[in-house]
């Protein structure tokens, strides 16, 4: 099989963007970061595809009538590419079910909570409100339902007293640059895969545990 080329599409800031272009150099993730999709005028992550000299678009949604106008755009950039895997990294538009169910199985996305807590926006303040002890994040393949598709991969930190919202981002953040370049890595290699609703990997089903967990990857590597 060719080297397989990944894209990464995003909004923000692009710490995430960063961490899988770094994961790409360096080989620990097998593919080319062949194009970066950005929907969002001065975005920071333009400036990371920018150090990093990566292909680069950006389609900003608003010059679309419609969520299909938008997506088919992004499709045809993808295309233009010659891409076969998609990660979306802090990338803050819904994508329409036609674009999903064409690139399901070569799509991920990372979330910042322990799915299936806390789909959707504000996590960290959800956390917050409703006491938990632990947070993190999470790897998972994208289905049409928001946040709802096979979990492959989780990191998990604590949460800690006079935590803001904003620092325990933070503190996710760090796992999230972890977790998403490791999950990625197994996605292209072909050792992760969706079939019948699940990710499976060495013939586990492993989003029936709601994913992998980090720490116990990383003691493994440590033993
Ligand atoms: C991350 O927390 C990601 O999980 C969420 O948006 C944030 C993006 O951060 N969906 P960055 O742009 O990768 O720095």
């Amino acid at each position: 099989m060719s080297r397989r080329r990944l894209a990464v599409l995003t909004s923000g800031r692009g710490s995430n963007l960063d961490a899988i272009a770094a994961a790409c150099a360096s080989g620990a993730i097998d593919a080319d970061l062949a194009l970066v999709l950005c929907n969002v005028t001065g975005a920071g992550a333009l400036d990371v595809a920018a150090r990093h000299a990566l292909p680069c678009r950006l389609i900003p949604h608003g010059n679309f009538a419609s969520r299909d106008a938008f997506d088919r755009e992004l499709q045809v950039a993808l295309e233009d590419h010659g891409i076969d895997f998609v990660a979306l990294a802090g990338f803050m538009r819904i994508l329409g079910e036609g674009f999903v169910r064409a690139w399901e199985g070569t799509l991920v996305n990372i979330h910042p909570s322990l799915l299936p807590r806390y789909p959707g926006l504000h996590t960290h303040r959800r956390a917050l409100e409703a006491g938990d002890r632990e947070a993190g994040a999470t790897v998972h393949f994208v289905t049409p339902t928001l946040d709802a598709g096979p979990a492959i991969l989780r990191g998990r930190v604590p949460v800690l007293t006079g935590d803001s919202p904003a620092s325990l981002a933070e503190r996710v953040l760090g796992v999230e640059h972890r977790i998403y370049s490791r999950a990625l890595a197994w996605c292209i290699a072909g050792e992760v895969t969706l079939a019948q609703g699940k990710a499976w990997k060495d013939g586990v089903a492993i989003s029936d545990a709601g994913g992998l967990d980090l720490s116990s990857l990383e003691a493994a590597d440590e033993g």
